[in-house]
């Protein structure tokens, strides 16, 4: 997740205003910025790495002449947070500068195609490809416009994006565009915007207008024209006047950032399946050799980690060892050696139990693999292969999208590292593939459908002093971050435990009203085991609240309350879906109790001491 931002304005410079528009954009992005104006024929670009300010100290961002200009507040998905990978990017010439926010899925063989037919490429990034492509489309027939070069260019791409393109050709205008990734004009009446969301122009203007997906916009002067990329038909659109407040704009309309981040997670899980497959590969090829296999980190990293142990054993027969960060020199840092492979996961990069695991791992001759959200983060940097996760920046303190994304990740290296060993069908492999792909219409339809019913189910249980939450399986793990959610931000005791081992100790807490939670997807041999746990508890009186596949009557029977998930999930992927309600849950509780689920008392987001 990036910010993009365009300005035409009528009589001054626009740099200043790009400026303080980034800087509103930065909760998308902060690992780099840049800007480029147009002035006197020539595109001027100031870009570095580092957060706006740090960039702004060293290059004055403000002292840019042009009336025209783009600017790009950066979260690193392809290429490490370095300036040559900052935006803008530009073709050969210098004359077409893009700036950029998505994925490029194709952008290796275009980046090839484009290589063999005489273009320098300078960054890592996959958007580079971009003004490449456009100076392709105007080298081969000097009298398009921009606007149909860009149109060209876009028939070309595979994969999400929201662009900015200006040109020295035509000075007066930008070229913007949307795919899956969000773009609105801001209209004034000296000025016109195109942004990532309101709140770049929000203080400048509140008339503004959404770009669909696989439309264009035109920018000149203070007029815009919008079009449709697949036939350039123009598409009549008129302004909106929208009545949020800053606070409001950056959190897109939404309460809290979990909640944001919560229906973010189509979108996500989207990203996770456009990763690079060679580091899928590469990672699986380090995995495939190791000897032991230790599986780090710390609170939801770590609940993905345990999800992951199932997954791997599952599909590719590796066994793997998921240990708490905290405890893993404890536990093994005299075992580890030469032939061990550490995979430590981590939204942040920064976690100082999960880092000093890896230390001690390192100094132990141990190969290191990071999963992390954070590019340039300590653990990427430290991992001899790293996947990027492509989450965006995650402000509410509790993890929710980089849950769902570290799982849908690791399930890709199950099914890589399957693959290479041969280890399940051919069928099976489809079969698994197919439904990776659904996942994220999967959640989407989970939000849409349950979110009214799983709030009303936080009224009811408002008053509950403790809850249980029981999974089998893969689901041990669901079941242990349903509980971590509701305890750090509604403040709610609650136990989790495989289901399997409530008979062993914890079931003689329950007595009537104990409200149980399960986690019960259909698929697998665990529904039939955990409906007998479901009876136990019944018996004693529990109030049984189950997270079911639609169609589970059975389960429906024996419930006192039931959330839906779409039917139909391998029970190996169902953590993902099966999640979604405990976060929302979680969420609406903390609401029920006057909490402010995005900032619980005594947690910070990022954990750096030990
Ligand atoms: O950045 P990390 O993934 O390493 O963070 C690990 C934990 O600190 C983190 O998951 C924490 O438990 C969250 N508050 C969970 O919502």
């Amino acid at each position: 997740m990036c910010g993009i931002f365009g300005c035409i304005l009528k009589n001054s410079n626009v740099a200043p205003i790009i400026h303080s528009s980034l800087k509103r954009l930065e909760y998308r992005g902060y690992d780099s910025v840049g800007i480029a104006t147009l002035h006197n024929g020539t595109i001027h670009i100031k870009k570095d790495q580092g957060k706006i300010d740090e960039v702004h100290r060293i290059h004055n961002l403000d002292e840019m002449e042009g009336n025209v200009g783009v600017g790009h507040t950066r979260w690193a998905t392809h290429g490490a947070p370095l300036k040559v990978n900052a935006h803008p990017h530009v073709d050969c010439t210098g004359q077409i500068a893009v700036v950029h926010n998505g994925i490029i899925e194709n952008y290796s063989e275009l980046k090839e195609e484009l290589e063999n037919a005489g273009h320098i490429f300078v960054s890592r990034t996959d958007t580079e490809v971009i003004p490449h492509l456009i100076e392709e489309v105007l080298k081969e027939n000097s009298s398009a416009s921009l606007t149909d070069a860009v149109l060209a260019a876009l028939k070309r791409l595979c994969g999400s994006y929201a662009i900015a393109v200006i040109s020295a050709k035509e000075p007066e205008k930008i070229v913007c565009a949307r795919n899956e990734s969000p773009l609105v004009l801001g209209l004034a009446d000296n000025a016109i915007y195109c942004a990532s969301d309101l709140t770049a122009f929000l203080p400048m203007t509140n008339k503004a207008i959404i770009v669909n997906d696989g439309e264009l916009a035109v920018l000149s002067g203070s007029n815009y024209e919008i079009k449709r990329i697949s036939d350039g038909i123009t598409v009549v659109r008129q302004p909106k006047i929208i009545d949020w407040t800053p606070e409001m704009a950056v959190k897109q309309g939404y309460p809290h950032f979990m909640l944001k981040e919560i229906h973010e997670q189509p979108e996500t899980l989207r990203n996770t399946l456009r990763l690079q497959e060679h580091y899928l590969d590469l990672m699986a090829t380090f995995l495939d050799r190791a000897n032991e296999v230790f599986l780090v980190a710390c609170g939801t990293s770590y609940h993905a980690c345990l999800a992951a142990s199932y997954m791997f054993s599952k599909l590719a027969f590796l066994a793997t060892y998921p240990v708490y960060a905290s405890e893993f020199v404890e536990q093994h840092g005299k075992s580890v050696n030469i032939d061990s492979t550490i995979l430590a996961v981590s939204q942040s990069g920064e976690t100082a139990d999960t880092l000093a695991a890896v230390t001690a791992s390192q100094q132990r001759a141990a190969t290191i693999l990071g999963l992390t959200n954070v590019i340039g983060s300590t653990l990427s940097r430290v991992s001899r292969v790293y996947i990027g996760q492509q989450s965006g920046p995650e402000i509410g303190v509790a993890a929710t999208k980089t849950f769902t994304s570290q799982l849908s990740i690791l399930a890709q290296l199950a099914f890589r590292l399957s693959k290479k060993r041969g280890k399940i069908s051919q069928d099976e492999m489809d079969c698994l593939a197919e439904k990776m792909e659904q996942l994220p219409q999967i959640v989407e339809a989970v939000i849409l459908m349950q979110e009214e019913k799983v709030k009303a189910l936080a009224h009811k249980y408002k008053d509950a002093k403790i809850f249980f939450f029981l999974g089998r399986g893969v689901n041990t793990a669901t079941a242990y971050e349903g509980r971590l959610k509701l305890m750090e931000i509604a403040y709610v005791p609650a136990i989790a435990f495989p289901a399997g081992e409530s008979k062993h100790g914890p079931i003689s807490l329950i007595e009537p009203g104990f409200p149980v939670i399960f986690i019960c997807p259909k698929d697998g041999v665990t529904h039939k085991t955990l409906i007998g746990n479901m009876m136990e508890m019944k018996a004693r009186g529990a109030s049984i609240i189950s997270i079911i596949e639609e169609d589970d009557e059975e389960v429906k029977k024996l419930s006192d309350d039931y959330i839906e998930v779409p039917k139909g999930i391998p029970e190996v992927l169902s953590p993902i879906p099966f999640v979604v309600p405990l976060q929302l849950f979680a969420y609406y509780m903390a609401l029920e109790k006057g909490l402010n689920p995005d900032m619980p008392r005594n947690l910070a987001k990022s954990v750096t001491v030990k």
